[in-house]
């Protein structure tokens, strides 16, 4: 990698700069777009960063020059809540679902995410390393360099060890970076469907000793929801991964409303997601304990629901809302943060500002990692994207089209559209 870098003659910079926390109200309306702006990197990070006039005459002799057409530059996205590992697809129940089935007939049948698990724990390591690589490009084909990747689909110690084990080395073989998640409490195996207490048990004594002593994961969450973990049976799985040192995220209010919100409140979860069916005294309580809500509006429309989580008053109660895709084989194969902004303006009624905040550096501050990415900003990582676009606006506008044309993660070239720049 050359040491030094310059990124020239972008039409708009926008860099999401702001306080070193995430943003809420009317900070998230500010993307922080700097015309005829330039950059200067070294050493993977950013060094300079203004208006041409500024920056370009502190180009040194043998730098590296990117020039970025009078194209639009952004932060690469971060997509704080996907399951990006996983064996098969469900392409099936797709065509169940646009027959008239529903998501829940489907999942009680004994498809849904047990259907995934099936296929996930017939493949091996490499093999899901091999998919894996291909789902990488696609994120950062669409201008993703970061993503939260969650286990979930193999439900036994060896098979939940092995999916973050595949994880760790997408990781290492690919140019996504991973923020690894167990989520061994996803849904109940065939096996433990009249045990499940059982299974509970397999979790706390089994599965987070191990994920915890090999390292493998940041955060613990769980599935609950009607049908899937109970009240209880999340508080001591969740309780258990807090105390071997991981931090949490929860999975609530997705299908139906039974206080995920305010359970993730009372546990201190970093954030809760999905919070379709959150009403105000969810909003309240996330607010009280300072909860990030991470909303995943492809998971409504890949199912066909029409409920959207209320992001307005999420936004107006002051909280630092996240946007992600939820990918995954059955609610969300869709690994596009670009069509998951243009559903937040769409469907949410968040503002292309808002929706951008919380695609980028709020995303960045639910993982831990606010002070390294996420933004443009001096002493950040240069993880930045050059789109093909006039008005970064044109993101969410022009729907569906793949606008990155170079995607840069620490200042190294990764992904590529043409050789146009
Ligand atoms: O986030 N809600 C639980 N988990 C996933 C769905 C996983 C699946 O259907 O395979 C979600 O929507
Ligand atoms: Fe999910």
């Amino acid at each position: 990698m050359p040491k030094n870098v310059a990124v020239l003659n972008c039409s708009q910079l926008v860099t999401l700069a702001g306080a070193a926390r995430p943003r809420v109200g009317a900070e998230m309306r500010d993307p922080g777009i700097i015309e005829n702006g330039a950059m200067l990197i070294r050493e993977g990070r950013i060094e300079r960063i203004g208006t041409r006039e500024e920056v370009e005459p502190l180009v040194v002799p043998n730098c590296e020059v990117i020039d970025a057409q009078r194209r639009i530059v952004l932060p690469g996205f971060v997509d704080a809540h996907t399951h990006p590992v996983f064996g098969g697809s469900r392409a099936d129940e797709f065509a169940l679902r646009a027959a008239g089935a529903t998501y829940q007939e489907i999942a009680a049948a004994g498809g849904g995410i047990r259907s995934t698990v099936r296929q996930t724990r017939a493949a091996s390591e490499d093999e899901l390393v091999q998919t894996g690589k291909r789902y990488a490009r696609w994120f950062l084909r669409s201008g993703t360099t970061t993503i939260e990747a969650k286990s979930g689909y193999g439900l036994t110690v060896e098979d939940e060890l092995k999916m973050l084990r595949a994880m760790r080395r997408l990781e290492a073989e690919t140019s996504l970076e991973y923020v690894p998640t167990f989520l061994g409490a996803h849904a109940f195996p065939d096996e433990f469907q009249v045990r499940r207490d059982e299974y509970v048990k397999l979790i706390v004594q089994e599965m987070l000793p191990q994920v915890a002593a090999a390292n493998l994961a940041e955060y613990c969450d769980a599935f609950f929801e009607q049908g899937y973990f109970n009240e209880a049976q999340t508080m001591r799985i969740m309780t258990a991964a807090q105390s071997h040192g991981l931090k949490l995220r929860l999975h609530a209010d997705q299908l139906s409303l039974a206080g995920g919100a305010q359970l993730a409140a009372r546990l201190g979860a970093v954030t809760a997601d999905h919070l379709e069916q959150t009403n105000a005294g969810g909003i309240a309580a996330l607010k009280a304990a300072n909860v990030q809500p991470v909303l995943l509006p492809a998971s409504v429309m890949m199912i066909g629901a029409r409920k959207y989580p209320n992001a307005r008053a999420m936004i107006d109660a002051g909280l630092a809302v996240v946007l992600a895709t939820d990918f995954n084989p059955g609610t969300s194969p869709m690994p596009s943060m670009l069509l998951a902004l243009t559903l937040a303006s769409t469907q949410m009624k968040m503002t292309p500002a808002e929706a951008l905040t919380a695609a980028t550096i709020n995303a960045a501050y639910s993982l831990g990692r606010g002070h390294e990415i996420g933004s443009l900003e001096v002493g950040k990582r240069a993880n930045f994207v050059v789109h093909d676009c006039d008005d970064w606006r044109e993101l969410a506008y022009f729907a569906g089209i793949e606008h990155p044309v170079a995607v840069f993660s620490r200042g190294r070239l990764v992904a590529q559209r043409d050789n146009n720049i």
